[in-house]
């Protein structure tokens, strides 16, 4: 499984440190939940945090964009600096064109479905997708309990999809949960609490790939980190 840490888990207060941390732990990329207060309750980060990070490290950056209007934001997280941009469903009048605006722009392009939505948004943006966000708690705040009920659809995802297309899986994320999201067919995850609330990071991050790819880079690990391959 790749490995995505969601910043929502870390101290506000030490961010950058943060950031620097998990990448050295070995995370494959930094996971940033963008919420604006409408579209979910909460007010999370802009693209002016998100362009300042940037400069400390070069591990990708993917956006969940949990905004009203995706498409007011696309360039700004652009030029902050992401490397996949992710976007729901419902706040998408034309989910298509949003998603091929992304990928004109160069980046990766993803979609979030909720634990409510189908998957049949899929069908018909497959041209323009570069991976699939299946939310396993309702979006909106990190710590909630993973939802089972996802896992019918991770399986579902994973027949309409190429073999190598990333899914992923975010929400009440643990090594338990992730081991059954990889049998449904999961390749990847975000962490947020299970990451962010121990200490040792590079383990929490290992538990959760279990079976890393043979080529994974492993060049962003420190010597202690450091795992077999
Ligand atoms: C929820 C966010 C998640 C969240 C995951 O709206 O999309 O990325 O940070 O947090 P945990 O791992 O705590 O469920
Ligand atoms: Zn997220």
């Amino acid at each position: 499984m790749k490995v995505c840490a969601s910043m929502l888990s870390a101290d506000p207060t030490r961010l950058g440190e943060q950031l620097l941390a998990v990448t050295h732990a070995g995370a494959d990329a930094v996971h940033w939940d963008i919420m604006d207060g409408n579209y979910v309750d909460a007010i999370t980060f802009g693209a002016h945090i998100v362009k300042h990070h940037r400069k400390l490290t070069d591990i990708p950056f993917e956006i969940h964009l949990m905004v009203t209007n995706p498409d007011a934001q696309i360039a700004a997280f652009v030029d902050a600096g992401a490397d996949l941009i992710i976007v729901h469903p419902e706040t998408c009048p034309h989910l298509h064109r949003s998603l091929g605006r992304i990928k004109n722009f160069g980046k990766r392009a993803g979609i979030a479905l909720n634990p409510s939505t189908s998957p049949d948004f899929i069908d018909y943006c497959r041209d323009v997708l570069d991976m699939v966000l299946v939310m396993t708690v309702n979006p909106g705040s990190a710590g909630q309990g993973f939802l089972n009920l996802q896992l019918e659809k991770i399986s579902i995802v994973k027949k309409k999809l190429p073999p190598e297309m990333e899914i992923a899986v975010d929400g009440g994320i643990n090594a338990v949960s992730a081991a059954s999201c990889r049998r449904s067919g999961a390749n990847s995850c975000v962490t947020g609490t299970f990451l962010f609330g121990g200490n040792d990071y590079a383990a929490a991050i290992q538990s959760l790939a279990l079976d890393f790819f043979p080529n994974k880079d492993i060049s962003r690990m420190t010597s202690e980190s450091k795992i077999q391959v």
